[in-house]
């Protein structure tokens, strides 16, 4: 199914209440709670940044959202159609119009297969274009678009023949073969040299254009989201924090958590910080989240407010309209509480 088909304003992929967790090695190690709860949209054409630092959970959110590893509980919804517990079957014409790009093109792709061979493979698994001409034109068409010139010659080409660029754009071409409408890219330019960077970028926005197509763009990068993203979600141990779009989230941010992470970024745009944010300690194993707003042990405004009560016993939900955040004491542009969420009584219980 197309896009086109979509009910209007119906998203391509909605994604609700999702959790992933890793069952630790013994009974004894604790479960590691690597997405807890975490929902969110994605419409035909928007540019979706998920962003958040190391282990935070991005990549168990794609990999989920893929179906390449099995949530423990919540619901995904691709283009219209309930894949959360799909049969491989079932799942695959539909998994056809959802494609991902991997953070390492030197892992990603087959050494043992040619660049014809790798971007012919989506053809193969969803048998479409099984004449051989219509395919090798198909691959020829699909290496041009990301940029592989001369195609012929590169088809030809083993990965190993491929510089790290290059071999990300095969696995551009490899993606965008089957024409979809959805694409997860998870860190696609966190492991190619800084001068590379932009070509790929600039060719996944090129061919966004158009195809009006749809990206779940997951990096830890800040300034690069603010850059490529309608929407931003900022993600702190397995939840999603803020969302909203960029100018709102990193102009004039309303998490603590997101205040600090923009506090620190070069971001000409958002105005320079007053003054930078240093977050105390490391971020808390998934393996036990913190009770309350999970974020409260590193929060400076937890700090600030004298340590209320509701931070420890309270989990805060995302609250908002168009720009939301998880935090029982909203901040305003200055960085000062502009609206509290949950009146609070010395005990930490709602008033
Ligand atoms: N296969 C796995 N087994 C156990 N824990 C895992 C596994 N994969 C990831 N984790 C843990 O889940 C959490 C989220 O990891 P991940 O989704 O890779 O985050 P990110 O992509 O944001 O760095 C981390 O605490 C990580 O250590
Ligand atoms: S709820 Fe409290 S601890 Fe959590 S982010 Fe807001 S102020 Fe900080
Ligand atoms: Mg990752």
């Amino acid at each position: 199914m197309s896009a086109t088909e979509l009910r209007p304003g119906e998203p391509i992929l909605h994604v609700e209440n999702l959790h992933v967790t890793y069952q630790g090695r013994s009974r004894k190690t604790k479960p590691v709670l690597a997405v807890d709860g975490v929902s969110f949209d994605v419409h035909p054409g928007e540019v979706l940044a998920l962003v958040g630092e190391s282990g935070c959970g991005k990549t168990s959110i794609a990999r989920a959202v893929m179906r390449l590893l099995e949530p423990s509980a919540g619901k995904i919804v691709l283009n219209g159609t309930d894949i959360t517990r799909l049969g491989h079957r079932a799942l695959r014409p539909i998994r056809a119009g959802i494609q991902m790009v991997f953070q390492d093109p030197y892992e990603s792709l087959d050494p043992r297969q040619t660049v014809f061979d790798l971007v012919a493979e989506p053809l193969s698994i969803h048998r479409r274009l099984r004449e051989r001409g219509e395919r090798r034109a198909a691959v020829l068409r699909a290496l041009e678009r990301a940029g592989l010139h001369p195609a012929e010659e590169i088809a030809r080409r083993y990965p190993h023949h491929l510089s790290g660029g290059q071999r990300q754009r095969v696995a551009i071409a490899a993606a965008m073969v089957l024409e979809p409408s959805l694409i997860v890219a998870d860190e696609p330019v966190s492991m190619l040299d800084v001068s590379l960077r932009a070509g790929i970028l600039r060719l996944m926005l090129d061919l966004r254009e158009q195809r009006d197509l749809a990206y779940l763009f997951i990096t830890h990068d800040l300034s690069l989201a603010w850059v490529v993203a309608d929407r931003i979600a900022v993600v702190y141990l397995g939840r999603i924090v803020e969302i909203g779009p960029p100018a709102e989230v990193i102009g004039s941010p309303k998490h603590p958590y997101t205040k600090a992470l923009v506090s620190v970024i070069p971001v000409p745009e958002a105005g320079a910080a007053a003054e930078q944010i240093v977050l105390v300690g490391e971020t808390p194993s998934a393996r036990a989240i913190p009770a309350g707003c999970r974020f409260h042990p590193r929060c400076w405004k937890y700090e600030e407010l004298g340590r209320p009560d509701v931070c420890r016993t309270r989990d805060p939900s995302l609250a908002g309209d168009i720009h939301d955040a998880a935090c029982h004491f909203l901040l305003d542009q200055d960085g000062a509480v502009a609206a509290t969420a949950v009146p609070t009584t010395p005990q930490g219980d709602p008033a």
